[in-house]
């Protein structure tokens, strides 16, 4: 086993370092900058059909939530159609509105959660159309899904805790953006080229956030001594705060909160004291200087701010105990790379607790029961 683990001592940690190469895989052969457009094999998406199309539902559990969360932006930006994201375990257990002219996205790793599999099931029996996207070629999902499947080719992932499929997932929803803003019109081959090319220095910006592992460690022994970590986003970032909050209670056990940055003051500040690591994801958004004011309001009552931040942003990150930088991606794609950082956080706090890294108690890797 330690062999599989090429020198990594957990496989979390070898799949975060695999990333670079994850995302490589899942963008090969779809994105032509010289026809500035998408081709998705084994998906069948009709110009007449993207056209017609009212409403995407995108429905999800755990980490493959926050992934559509992050596709919700990037479909409405770049494809110009209104997109709902939707835990499958509600979805399910409602008379969800759903016609012909709604395009279901399920997005799985595994493709068998039992929840995500019957959500597919009743969006199809209301007349959409069903496409996913997935990690492993068979599964339950992908069968079920007569639009087809993007298969994110982010190879086996051992980790519990969810890391290159998310990261990969999100890949696969930037590029089906894409090809929708084609299909609608919403983007021409020009533009489309733009966001391809971007797309495809993905990988070699996550290796320079891989490069930041060691800058952390001062974030990793705080947040190891603390109770309760909370986690800020803004816009494309609020999912990563979701995401990073998720990654360090599944495997560190300690309570972690993603929060909508904006949404601060209605809750989360009545935590804040010089106990309190706060995590914020403060690159340059829409409104980021509103971030920043959160990062005044958490030092001014005592709380530890951690960031990241764009690159060159030497305000930001005078804001913060430790800060690490975000290399110039258009935001759309900032989420790929500054999930990254908390990844890492997640992973080194739990081993600097001692805790089960690739096996935390009590959760299993495919939920396949209800
Ligand atoms: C479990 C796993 C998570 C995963 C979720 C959804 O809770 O521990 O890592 O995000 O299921 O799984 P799926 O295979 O549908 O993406």
């Amino acid at each position: 086993v330690a062999a599989e683990k090429d020198g990594h001592k957990h496989f979390m940690h070898k799949e975060i370092w695999e990333q670079p190469r994850a995302v490589a895989d899942t963008i090969r052969g779809r994105a032509s900058l010289e026809q500035g457009d998408v081709t998705l094999d084994g998906m069948e998406l009709p110009e007449d059909y993207a056209k017609g199309l009212e409403r995407i539902v995108i429905v999800a559990c755990g980490t493959s939530w926050h992934a559509g969360l992050s596709g919700r932006l990037m479909i409405e930006t770049l494809a110009r159609v209104p997109v709902e994201v939707e835990l499958a375990s509600e979805f399910r257990n409602r008379d969800p509105l759903v016609s012909e002219k709604v395009m279901c996205i399920a997005i799985s790793q595994s493709g068998e959660t039992a929840d995500t599999l019957a959500a597919v099931k009743i969006a199809k029996a209301r007349g959409a159309k069903a496409f996913s996207i997935c990690n492993v070629v068979g599964s339950a999902i992908s069968r079920e899904c007569d639009g087809g499947t993007l298969f994110t080719r982010a190879g086996p992932e051992i980790g519990v805790a969810s890391t290159k499929a998310f990261t990969t997932q999100l890949c696969g929803l930037y590029l089906l953006a894409v090809k929708l803003g084609r299909l609608r019109g919403a983007l021409t081959a020009e533009k489309a080229r733009e966001h391809l090319e971007a797309l495809r220095l993905v990988p070699g910006w996550m290796e320079s956030m891989i490069r930041q592992e060691a800058a952390l460690m001062p974030i990793a022994k705080r947040c190891a001594a603390a109770r309760d970590v909370l986690f800020l986003g803004r816009g494309g970032q609020f999912p990563v705060a979701l995401e990073g909050a998720l990654k360090l209670k599944e495997i560190s056990y300690i309570h972690a909160e993603g929060y909508a940055a904006g949404e601060m003051k209605h809750g989360p500040i009545a935590l804040i004291d010089e106990q309190m690591p706060v995590v914020v994801l403060a690159t340059r958004e829409p409104a980021y200087e509103k971030t920043l004011g959160n990062m005044e309001e958490v030092r001014a009552r005592g709380g530890h701010v951690f960031a990241v931040v764009s690159e060159g942003d030497t305000h930001a990150a005078s804001l913060a105990e430790v800060a690490l930088t975000v290399p110039p991606a258009p935001p759309l794609l900032v989420p790929l790379l500054s999930i990254i950082p908390l990844q890492f956080l997640a992973y080194h706090v739990a081993d600097l607790k001692g805790t089960d890294v690739d096996q935390p108690r009590n959760l299993a890797k495919s939920v396949t029961v209800e």
